[in-house]
């Protein structure tokens, strides 16, 4: 095996995509996980099937500082996904957020620190650095909310927004991302941060607490109810993991020019959607609408979060991303072909 790259995280939904995609340009990858999320065992499982002898993992925590370290020993280059991924879990117990999220970061960060060869390292942050944007004021247009300020409604929120950390979530996840930007600026650390929008695709476990465009879609076709959280008109740009993906695999070759830099990444404004647009799309896909209840809102929850992403656009080089039509029509093609499977 070549000096392999690190996808912390790797069994999980971005990071399973992300290590297919390395291995198939024929990269040797190395997956770090816990298997802390139910169901990510098949993504592995998936992973190793269609790259045999090119994916190997290692079943750890990434608080585990010996394993930690060992794993990124000789790896060419860290993509860094574990982590405890729900606002609500961070809710009921901040404690292992915390630690999962922000010692868990750091621990890697300082083994990439005492090797002192400037391994470059991409972090997927969020975009709950910005906090629930409560001062933005907001107009209710049909079925989504949209800022009264036409530049921001235009252009998204840019990285100049400043930072806001709600929920523990929020807290561990933000405090990471500033602990990567700071060893890029304290120790030379080639290393970037993309604070991500909502992205969804295959590979996706998506439940109530996160990953709620896979959510909707898994019990849309099984015939299941959705509870919505808040009125349903709260708006996001969402992203395909194909188009993440791709950002992750350039902030990588840029990375001379993207170190020590926060880029945000999402769909952008021609990718905004609330989540009753979403549901209405569902049920066209579908062919039968499904079944939504409403209860309160949830803490830290945005109305609304558009990522300008004119930046990582530039920074990177990117094409427009796919469209949020095509690319759930894609997701649920490709929920029911598994359904199918599992069934035969
Ligand atoms: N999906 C999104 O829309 C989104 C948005 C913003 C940020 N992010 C961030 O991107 C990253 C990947 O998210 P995802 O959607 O692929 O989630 P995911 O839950 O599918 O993947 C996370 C992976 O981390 C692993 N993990 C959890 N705790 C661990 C631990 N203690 N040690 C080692 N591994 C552990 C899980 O088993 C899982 O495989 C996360 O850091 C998340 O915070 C995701």
């Amino acid at each position: 095996m070549t000096s392999p790259v690190l996808v912390t995280g790797g069994a999980g939904f971005i990071g399973c995509n992300l290590a297919d995609r390395l291995a198939q340009e024929g990269h040797d990858v190395l997956v770090l996980d816990a298997l802390a999320r139910p169901g990510v065992e098949q993504n592995l499982r998936w992973l190793q099937r269609r790259h045999p002898g090119r994916v190997s993992a290692r079943i750890a925590d990434i608080r585990d500082e010996d394993a930690v370290a060992e794993a990124v020993a000789d790896a060419r280059a860290v993509f860094h996904l574990a982590g405890q991924v729900a606002v609500t879990t961070s809710m009921t117990d901040p404690r292992t957020d915390f630690d999962v999220n922000l010692r868990g970061t750091f621990l890697l960060l300082d083994a990439l620190r005492r090797r002192g060869d400037a391994v470059p390292l991409v972090f997927a942050s969020t975009n709950k650095v910005y906090g629930d944007l409560q001062d933005v004021r907001l107009e209710r247009h049909g079925e989504r909310y949209l800022p009264a300020d036409a530049a921001l409604r235009e252009s998204g929120v840019g990285e100049a927004r400043p930072l806001d950390f709600h929920t523990p979530y929020g807290c561990s996840k933000g405090a990471a991302d500033q602990y990567v930007l700071d060893f890029a600026r304290s120790f030379g650390l080639p290393a970037t941060v993309l604070r991500m929008s909502c992205i969804y695709g295959p590979h996706q476990m998506g439940t109530e607490d996160q990953g709620w465009v896979a959510h909707f879609l898994i019990r849309a076709l099984k015939g299941e109810a959705i509870t919505v959280y808040g009125d349903g008109c709260q708006v996001r740009d969402v992203l395909h993991v194909a188009d993440a993906v791709e950002a992750y695999l350039r902030a990588w070759r840029r990375i001379g020019e993207v170190a020590g830099r926060a880029l945000n990444l999402g769909g952008g404004p021609a990718n905004a959607v609330s989540l009753r647009e979403v549901i209405a799309h569902i049920d066209a896909l579908t062919g039968r609408p499904v079944t939504v209840g409403y209860d309160a809102w949830r803490a830290g929850d945005q109305r609304w979060y558009v990522s300008d992403t004119r930046a990582v656009t530039q920074a990177l080089g990117l094409d427009a991303p796919r469209s949020w039509r095509a690319g759930i029509a894609d997701l649920a093609a490709w929920l029911g072909a598994r359904a199918s499977v599992e069934a035969a």
